[in-house]
């Protein structure tokens, strides 16, 4: 049941990609923003996902339109922002993406710098690199032993790599 979601949200999003309708990176944060707004309250406005997203009004509304003529939201001005059958679609799979990684990168042991890589690599992550990447936190998740091993594997070469951007 669980599995057969997944699909059709991926299904959906590659469709999507396939009527030539790609989304850019920050409508995507947007999108994602407006399926975790939508999904506890049903519906979101310009004002609140500015404060959300830390960003102006005038930004939000500029990108808001561009959901809009793509139908992936309706919104009349100055009013509600709700998500159409296809929003609601491609918004959860961009959760669920978001999920996948920052679940990924906090079992290899990322902390401080988490949700900044996330918002980094979620964009341009392959379907086939998501889809092994929940394979393998799936695997850690069933094999609680290995993630412990790791983790002690991990703590005892932390102190030893230095890794700096040689320039
Ligand atoms: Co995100």
């Amino acid at each position: 049941m669980k599995k057969q979601r997944e699909f059709r949200t991926v299904r959906g999003y590659q469709m999507l990609n396939m009527e030539n309708k790609s989304l850019t990176s920050s409508m995507e944060d947007y999108l994602e923003m407006i399926y975790r707004i939508c999904v506890r309250q049903g519906y979101t406005r310009i004002s609140q996902l500015a404060d959300k997203l830390n960003v102006r009004p005038s930004s939000v509304t500029k990108i808001v339109q561009k959901l809009r003529k793509l139908e992936l939201i309706d919104y009349e001005k100055y009013g509600t922002i709700r998500l159409t059958k296809e929003g609601k679609l491609i918004g959860s799979f961009l959760l669920k993406r978001h999920e996948i990684i920052d679940k990924f990168l906090k079992n290899i042991g990322v902390e401080e710098t988490r949700l900044k890589d996330t918002e980094m690599i979620e964009h341009d992550v392959s379907i086939n690199t998501l889809k092994n990447i929940h394979f393998f936190n799936e695997f850690i998740s069933s094999n609680k032993d290995i993630k412990e091993r790791y983790d002690i594997f991990r703590a005892e070469f932390d102190n030893e790599i230095d890794l700096i951007y040689p320039i």
